[in-house]
């Protein structure tokens, strides 16, 4: 295990009816931009809520509305203007990982001079930023207690992830009932990207064995709830493990001491980048693939503590044949208990014109995985997935 340092700041309110948290805002000062995406809010009652709340302590409230999923750069421009032009004190965002990640470049904008895209791709230009707050409504990025902000510019096909610690919320509220309108297919990708978020810090070679550990609980947790919840939206238990566990994925945990760069992510966000596919979407049909490719003498060993440990395969099977089948339950798990498309060409990338430059790219961030994949082995992955 490596040395590490371990703090998460965020204090978190679970549970229903804890929106009333939003009260505390006023230790952060009197000015609040709330951010929030396309509308799902309005239609579920949360904005009313929280606007009485926030009026009813005293806070004065901006909106930035209108978040796109894969949130563009120039929303956060303009929720930067907002803070700016009006001495705001506080970024409330109310959403998924999109409204939150926007949220927070947008607090460290509003603390910089230039463009916020210099934050996006120089995270070292992060020196401060406003306080973030969250309410969560969509189980799946972990962004409501992580330093993480993943930002686009499409006029450019880029798609970065950024972070620091001045990212992560001070508080967020966590309330399940608040996940019960999320759609079968955003609770399926989200499960998966949670999924994604545990296979990254899991398939490590540097030793933790409590991290591994917590790991598989992540991921039985996920495989548990995520058709639950699929099948049965108001499932308030399902809601509620796929929430905890999506912040337990991505928030430091499971990577203290072990982790490695991670690698499905990288490739994802250039399928994002390029064709703004849905990100969990993009990670389960890649993550088989990913899977099968690595797979090798020296892999082998880590597939079989996945497969007995979370699938329960039979641990006196032969190696590799403990290692495929956990593979083929990953993808079937997918595909027959989340219903989510399995390929490519499913998700509208129907030519192959852009694979060259997204692996160039992909293969740039995740220098330092698991197993090194060079331009070339993405390539390979990609056409898998195709
Ligand atoms: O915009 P609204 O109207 O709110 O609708 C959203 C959006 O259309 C909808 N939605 C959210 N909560 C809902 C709801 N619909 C009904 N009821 C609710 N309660 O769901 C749609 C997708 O929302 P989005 O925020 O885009 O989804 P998600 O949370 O999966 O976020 C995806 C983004 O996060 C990035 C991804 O790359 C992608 O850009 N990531 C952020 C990470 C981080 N900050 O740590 C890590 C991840 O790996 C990921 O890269
Ligand atoms: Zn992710």
């Amino acid at each position: 295990m490596y040395n590490f340092t371990f703090q998460i700041p965020t204090r978190i309110n679970f549970g229903k009816g804890q929106i009333s948290h939003l009260s505390e805002l006023k230790e952060s000062g009197n000015k609040v931009l709330m951010v929030y995406g396309g509308g799902s809010i309005k239609r579920s009652g949360i904005y009313d809520e929280a606007m009485k709340i926030l009026k009813e302590a005293g806070l004065e409230v901006f909106e930035l509305s209108g978040v796109e999923p894969n949130p563009r750069i120039e929303s956060v421009r303009k929720g930067v203007e907002i803070c700016k032009e009006n001495c705001i004190d506080m970024v409330l965002a109310i959403g998924g990982g999109s409204v939150i990640d926007c949220a927070k470049v947008v607090a460290g904008g509003a603390k910089y001079e230039g463009d916020p895209w210099d934050l996006v791709i120089a995270p070292a230009k992060i020196k401060a930023a406003l306080p973030v707050y969250s309410v969560l409504t969509l189980a799946a990025t972990g962004s409501e207690m992580d330093t993480f902000a993943v930002i686009s510019d499409m006029s450019k096909n880029e798609k970065w992830g950024t972070g620091s610690p001045l990212f992560t919320p001070k508080m967020s509220v966590l309330d399940p009932t608040y996940t019960f309108t999320v759609s079968q297919k955003q609770t399926a990708a989200g499960t998966a990207d949670m999924m994604s978020h545990t296979f990254e810090n899991y398939f490590t070679s540097v030793e933790g064995f409590l991290q591994a550990r917590f790991c598989e609980a992540v991921l039985k947790t996920c495989i548990k709830y995520g058709p639950i919840a699929y099948n049965d939206p108001e499932n308030y238990e399902a809601r509620a493990n796929l929430m905890w566990a999506s912040s337990w994925a991505i928030n430091g945990t499971l990577n203290a001491g072990s982790g490695v760069a991670w690698c499905v992510h990288p490739m994802e966000h250039e399928l994002s980048a390029f064709y703004d596919i849905t990100h969990g979407q993009g990670l389960a049909i890649l993550t088989p693939h990913w899977m099968r490719y690595v797979l090798s003498e020296n892999t082998v060993d880590k597939f079989v503590e996945y497969g007995v440990n979370v699938w329960g395969i039979d641990e006196k099977l032969d190696k590799f044949e403990i290692a495929n089948k956990a593979i083929d339950m990953t993808a079937d798990f997918f595909k027959n208990e989340l219903h989510i498309p399995m390929t490519l060409r499913e998700v509208g990338i129907t030519e192959k014109t852009n694979f060259e430059i997204m692996a160039e790219k992909a293969a740039n961030g995740c220098k330092g995985c698991y197993v090194p994949l060079s331009k070339e082995d993405i390539i390979k992955i990609f056409e898998a997935a195709f």
